[in-house]
């Protein structure tokens, strides 16, 4: 029997925080699962695809993690894959207000538990729609997100500069 936990998110991108996230949960289980939740009612940066996508490719050399995407309830997805916790990095105090409703929400749904495992303080100020912004208007965040990643923003800010604005 594999021991095995979620780690959900947006990922628009993964940056460093959740790397580090991820990484520490690939130690405590068997198996890692990282859920891509789809938003419809937001337009990322990134399509869920390629958000899987590099996710997939930065995380292969850990060896226990499996990348999926999900439209729906955390739940119905622990469920169907038989997972029994969800694991969460707790930035800072502000946080735990919205990751306890979650959690104490999530649990009296199906009884799946969380795990808050507290983020390197290096990253404790990091989101992925703060790396976008710096990202977008110049700022260097070569040093909160994976090499991939990197590459990945510089290409797609090209192309949306390269696009004609809209009248
Ligand atoms: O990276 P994010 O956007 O902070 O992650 C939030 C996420 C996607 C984990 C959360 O919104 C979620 O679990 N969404 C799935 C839908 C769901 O289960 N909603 C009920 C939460 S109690």
């Amino acid at each position: 029997m594999f021991r095995r936990a979620v780690c959900p998110g947006s990922f628009d991108p993964i940056h460093n925080g959740h790397l580090d996230t991820i990484e520490r949960a690939s130690r405590l289980y068997d198996v890692v699962h990282v859920a891509v939740l789809v938003n419809p009612s937001k337009k990322g940066m990134f399509s869920v695809d390629e958000r899987c996508a590099m996710i997939e490719e930065i995380t292969a050399e850990y060896g226990n993690v499996k990348v999926e995407s999900h439209q729906g309830l955390l739940v119905d997805y622990c469920r169907d894959r038989e997972i029994p916790a969800i694991v969460k990095g707790l930035r800072a105090v502000s946080d735990f207000d919205y990751e306890l409703q979650m959690a104490q929400m999530n649990h009296g749904l199906t009884g799946v538990e969380t795990l808050f495992v507290p983020t390197n303080p290096t990253y404790s100020f990091l989101s992925s729609s703060l790396i976008k912004e710096v990202a977008t208007l110049g700022g260097d965040v070569s040093h909160l997100v994976p090499d991939l990643v990197l590459r990945r923003l510089t290409e797609r800010i090209a192309e949306r500069r390269a696009q004609p604005t809209k009248p």
